[in-house]
């Protein structure tokens, strides 16, 4: 069985009070992005797709390298630890692919790169989503950190050939159509 928490932040979350300890560039053209391909570790054309679609890439650094990667799309997204689709609604965002180089973990990239990312879209009065699976501590730590609010969890289990889902741990302020709104299971 796999367990993966949708979190949510919105306007109605301010921002919790934790600074940021390294610097982060938000890029969105491709010639920008060119020289951290390898931290990328995506082709040129999946990068194309991602920016074509009018995805933005966060970048984070410390001592000048670029260390941490996190993307955030507009559009429907494939969520692997869920096994489900997640569908941001009109000014939603949803960050994914969230991914720090194992030498620089537990020294602030991704909580840096969230704050960052929290400041660009609250200013616009957008919710941003991200999903995390429940095992996942160094990533929760993050999200809860910055003041994400855990919405809903979706627990998903396969018998035989069949698909099992539940929606579990959902916020009482949030109805359940509302998620269904959001998710489209497989
Ligand atoms: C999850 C991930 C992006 C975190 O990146 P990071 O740059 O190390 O994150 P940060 O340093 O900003 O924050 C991690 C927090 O978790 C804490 N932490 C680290 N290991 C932990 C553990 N085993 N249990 C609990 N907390 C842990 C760190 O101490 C830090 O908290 P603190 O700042 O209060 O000390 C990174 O571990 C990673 O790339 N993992 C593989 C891909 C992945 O899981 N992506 C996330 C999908 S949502």
């Amino acid at each position: 069985m796999s367990l993966c928490y949708f979190f949510r932040s919105s306007i109605k979350h301010p921002l919790a009070e934790v600074k940021p300890c390294c610097e982060v560039k938000k890029l969105v053209l491709l010639d920008d992005l060119l020289p951290y391909v390898k931290l990328l570790d995506l082709s040129l054309g999946t990068i194309k797709t991602r920016l074509g679609r009018g995805d933005s890439c966060y970048l984070a650094f410390i001592e000048g390298k670029a260390v941490h990667r996190s993307w955030v799309t507009s559009t429907s997204c494939w969520v692997k630890d869920a096994k489900a689709i997640f569908k941001p609604l009109k000014n939603e965002f949803y960050i994914y692919d969230s991914y720090t180089l194992p030498r620089y973990r537990s020294q602030g990239a991704f909580t840096s790169t969230l704050i960052r990312i929290l400041a660009d879209y609250q200013a616009r009065g957008s919710s941003i989503w991200i999903a995390v699976r429940n095992d996942n501590l160094p990533s929760r730590r993050a999200i809860e950190k910055v003041g994400f609010k855990k919405t809903f969890a979706l627990s998903f289990r396969r018998v035989l050939f069949f698909k099992h889902y539940d929606f579990l741990e959902i916020n009482k302020n949030f109805p359940e159509t509302e998620i269904k709104e959001r998710i489209i299971l497989t």
